[in-house]
């Protein structure tokens, strides 16, 4: 059946509207150099969506099935991505002075981040394109994703990695999964850039950033989960910045959400980066669509460590469109929001992921955000990835003997 679906979609620029095949392999526009963007003919599409059948499908990326660009069932690779808890924050929304708050859970993903949506899509595409490798620049998780799924997949996978600069959990399963894992000299920036020109050199090798239109096509499903999951679009999202990517992503979900009819409302896109990495929120502040590259970024938040975000004009637009903002946080405030989360409301979550807490509150004591208005945070990687920061960060085991005598001193009950 989903044969038919190949009709309703192509590739667009973002900039001059040039339109590519679905099955071409392009990245950035060969005309103006612009970044691509999937494009759905909603309309049409309408007619072979039902809301009815979707609420029967399990949730996960697979349940807007019609809405995703893979054409050929039998390549599909899943894991079942998606379906991550939306948390009530009790807790948490009383520490920052809101009424709803709620923490998008996306370290539930299979290899414990948002990439895993993505990845299914992309991944898929590469079979159904023949490719028979994979290769993406990463800061870590992207790394993790496309590995596990490559393997899955058979599909040989390369991923580079700024040497020494990627969080612990992270290495290791990109190394687990059977990825060749290229630790670059450099930067992620100096790594993206030529990950991007040898997959145009070799044209064998597929390229699975977040520049591939494909992957933010997995990415989106998590807005429409929101809108499933609340009933409603909540007033605001809150959710960390890198290369800018995921942001836009779900935007264009909750986009497509209005276009089909089923809501008028889009919350506000508020983009929250690390001071130290920040190129994007000096972009915003200075209202200038001109995005001057950091040389040498720097946060704890290895993640996001990111100086020349590829996606900046489409986190831009998403921000200005939507009337959010872009703020950016230290790296204390990183850290004191990953334990703030852990300790008032059971969350691991790793420090870039925090960046959405530290950002929200923030939002509120600046008034960007009202106390009634509906927030979600976008936790988008679980804390295990990073067990080095949790380490140095928290109080050290205290070793004690195996008497009662010795436990009771330590116990203050
Ligand atoms: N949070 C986490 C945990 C991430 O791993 C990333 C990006 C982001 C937020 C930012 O998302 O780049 O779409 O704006 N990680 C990439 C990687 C860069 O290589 O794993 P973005």
């Amino acid at each position: 059946m989903y044969t038919r679906l190949h009709e309703y979609f192509d590739v667009r620029c973002i900039d001059c509207n040039q339109s590519y095949g679905v099955d071409e392999i392009v990245y950035t526009c060969r005309g103006c150099g612009g970044l691509l963007e999937v494009h759905l003919d909603i309309e049409r599409l309408s007619d072979v969506i039902s809301i009815g059948l979707w609420r029967e499908r399990p949730l996960n990326v697979w349940r807007y099935r019609e809405l995703l660009p893979i054409f050929d069932d039998s390549k599909i690779v899943s894991m079942n991505e998606g379906g991550t808890r939306l948390l009530r924050c009790r807790n948490l929304a009383e520490e920052v002075g809101l009424e709803n708050l709620y923490i998008k859970c996306e370290g539930d993903n299979p290899t414990g981040s948002f990439k895993d949506r993505g990845m299914s899509i992309g991944v898929s595409k590469a079979l159904e394109l023949g490719f028979k490798a994979t290769l993406c620049a990463s800061t870590g998780n992207t790394a993790a994703s496309l590995a596990a799924y490559s393997a899955r997949a058979g599909l040989k996978c390369y991923v580079l990695v700024p040497a020494g600069k990627i969080a612990l959990g992270k290495l290791s399963q990109a190394m687990m999964y059977g990825a060749r894992v290229l630790a670059v000299k450099g930067s992620f920036d100096s790594a993206l850039k030529v990950a991007i020109q040898i997959c145009l050199e070799e044209d064998r090798i597929y390229l699975l950033n977040s520049v591939n239109p494909f992957r933010i096509e997995g990415q989106k499903t998590a807005a429409l989960e929101i809108f499933d999951q609340l009933g409603f679009n909540p007033d605001n999202i809150v959710i960390p910045v890198g290369n800018a990517g995921n942001i836009s992503a779900y935007w264009k979900g909750f986009n497509e959400l209005r276009m089909l009819g089923l809501t008028e409302k889009l919350p506000r896109m508020h983009g929250v980066q690390a001071r130290g990495a920040n190129p994007l929120v000096k972009a915003y502040r200075s209202m200038s669509w001109i995005v001057e590259p950091l040389e040498n970024p720097e946060t704890v938040a290895t993640a996001i460590r990111i100086g020349n975000p590829i996606s900046w004009k489409k986190a831009l637009r998403t921000v200005h469109e939507s009337r959010g903002s872009m703020i950016d946080v230290s790296d204390e405030e990183i850290l004191d929001a990953q334990k703030l989360v852990a300790r008032m409301e059971g969350l691991f979550i790793e420090p870039a992921s925090a960046a959405s807490i530290a950002g929200v509150r923030r939002l509120v004591e600046e008034g960007v955000i009202d106390r009634n208005e509906v927030t979600v945070c976008i936790a988008t990687g679980h804390g295990l990835k990073d067990p080095e920061i949790a380490l140095k960060i928290c109080e050290p085991p205290i070793e004690v003997d195996p008497d009662t005598e010795s436990l009771r001193r330590m116990l203050t009950v």
